[in-house]
């Protein structure tokens, strides 16, 4: 199913009930598929009790949708599973301003998960590294037998190679196509079948076989464009350009590139500011890593390994200016699936996956890292320009207006109030609500 348009105006001032009847008329979803996948958060007790261990009960997050993302010239509404106010709104404002300037262009770099075999205490490593090199057909073939169901749907192991990490211990690296699974348990099946074999050809012990998360031949690398007039407009945190309250005017056209790029410098010549501009990063991945169901802590690991695989912790994505626009590049791993897993019993994440429109696993991950770039575009743009917390106390002053008892749209009648004086706090927000309300 195609999304035609992800614009949805004004789709943050809806309540929530309404949002769900614009997603089910935007998404091709239906409304009681809405209501029903994300009642008591996507899991029952029950279910949850069969997932893991000693379960007491289920842990909710908000599940929310980004705005404004096209990748590859399709629009797309994108799930997002996070606690962290604003990781949403700002994603869906810098995927607006890439999208007026074409989208975001994004490509699989291969498409294949790794599986490894440890051999240690091998005699003859040099050796061993032939005998296993000229083996490879043998051993590709060993685990095509352990992963039948996966070579009829045109996947299965495809090359291998070996390393020697010196101290008597070989590797073989075992590259698998593991086609619309993310395929761990696929990669460890065919790591424990290739393992007596590897260990009879190269001698020593035979070790570890497992995959690795740092699937650097599961990449996406992705581009997006913004033009200086687009960055330069001042957004409301949560939604379009305002013309009043907080954050209306503009910024400085040509100023803000540069500050975004000598943001992205930074990152590049300092670790400690890599480590943050990628947080930035993974704010978004994550993001839709948790809604669609897949395994995080995998997409985390990969990442930050890839991060530092010159020797030196290095940001994931960069931007540069060219002539009035800029331009970013991301690039990373991402090992996602959309078939298996948690998808077999989590309502929420098939749900995520009917919202996206998309059936292959590339797809989720051209999606995902896009998203990714435009949490990074949001992060650097508000840090460079007015700072970070402007557009944070904007949305706390929220969440204040709320606790002070404020309701509808006193809601947001209340925060812009709080957040313009710069005084969030629950007494400030009960005085301005009772001001609005004795008229
Ligand atoms: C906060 O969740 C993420 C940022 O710190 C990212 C960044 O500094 O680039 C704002």
């Amino acid at each position: 199913m195609t999304i035609r348009n992800s614009r949805i105006p004004g789709f943050y001032k809806l309540t929530l009930e309404e949002r769900r009847t614009r997603l089910a008329e935007h998404g091709g979803v239906e409304l009681s598929e809405i209501v029903e996948a994300l009642e008591q958060g996507g899991l029952k007790p029950e279910t949850a009790d069969k997932v893991v261990e000693n379960v007491l009960g289920i842990y909710g997050l908000p599940f929310g949708v980004a705005l404004n993302v096209q990748v590859n010239g399709v629009d797309r509404l994108v799930p997002m599973v996070v606690e962290e106010p604003s990781v949403i709104a700002a994603a869906s404002n810098a995927a607006r301003m890439i999208r007026s300037s074409g989208g975001f262009h994004a490509d699989m770099l291969e498409s294949l998960m790794t599986a490894q075999v440890q051999l240690f205490d091998v005699p003859d490593p040099e050796g061993a590294r032939v005998r296993l090199v000229e083996a490879e057909g043998e051993l590709l073939e060993i685990g095509a037998r352990a992963v039948g169901n996966l070579v009829a749907r045109g996947g299965g192991p495809r090359s291998i190679e070996v390393r020697d990490l010196g101290e008597s211990c070989v590797v073989v690296h075992v590259h698998v196509d593991c086609r619309d699974a993310m395929g761990a348990n696929l990669v460890n099946s065919i790591a424990e079948a290739i393992g007596p074999a590897a260990h009879a050809i190269a001698g020593g012990k035979l070790g570890l076989r497992i995959l690795t998360n740092l699937s650097d031949r599961r990449r996406v690398r992705v581009r997006g464009r913004a033009s200086a007039a687009d960055l330069a407009v001042r957004e409301r945190p949560d939604g379009p350009a305002s013309s009043r309250g907080p954050g209306s005017g503009s910024l400085d056209p040509g100023a803000v590139i540069d500050a975004i790029v000598e943001a992205s410098r930074f990152a590049e010549l300092d670790p400690y500011r890599a480590a943050t501009h990628n947080k930035g990063i993974m704010n978004g991945v994550d993001s839709v890593v948790i809604a669609t169901g897949n395994d995080y802590r995998a997409v985390e690991a990969g990442a930050h390994a890839f991060a530092a695989r010159s020797g030196r912790y290095s940001p994931l994505a960069v931007w540069r200016r060219e002539n009035d626009e800029l331009v970013g590049e991301l690039e990373m791993p991402l090992a996602l699936g959309v078939v298996g897993g948690t998808l077999r019993v989590h309502p929420a994440a098939r749900l995520a996956l009917r919202i996206l429109g998309i059936t292959t696993a590339d797809e989720l991950a051209l999606i995902a890292a896009s998203v990714g770039l435009a949490s990074n575009l949001a992060a650097l743009r508000a840090l460079a320009t007015e700072g970070i917390q402007r557009g944070h106390m904007s949305l706390h002053a929220r969440s204040v207006a709320i606790a002070a008892g404020a309701a509808g749209a006193e809601v947001e009648e209340v925060a812009a109030r709080i957040a313009e004086n710069a005084n969030v706090t629950v007494e400030a927000a009960k005085a301005v609500l009772a001001d609005l309300r004795s008229g």
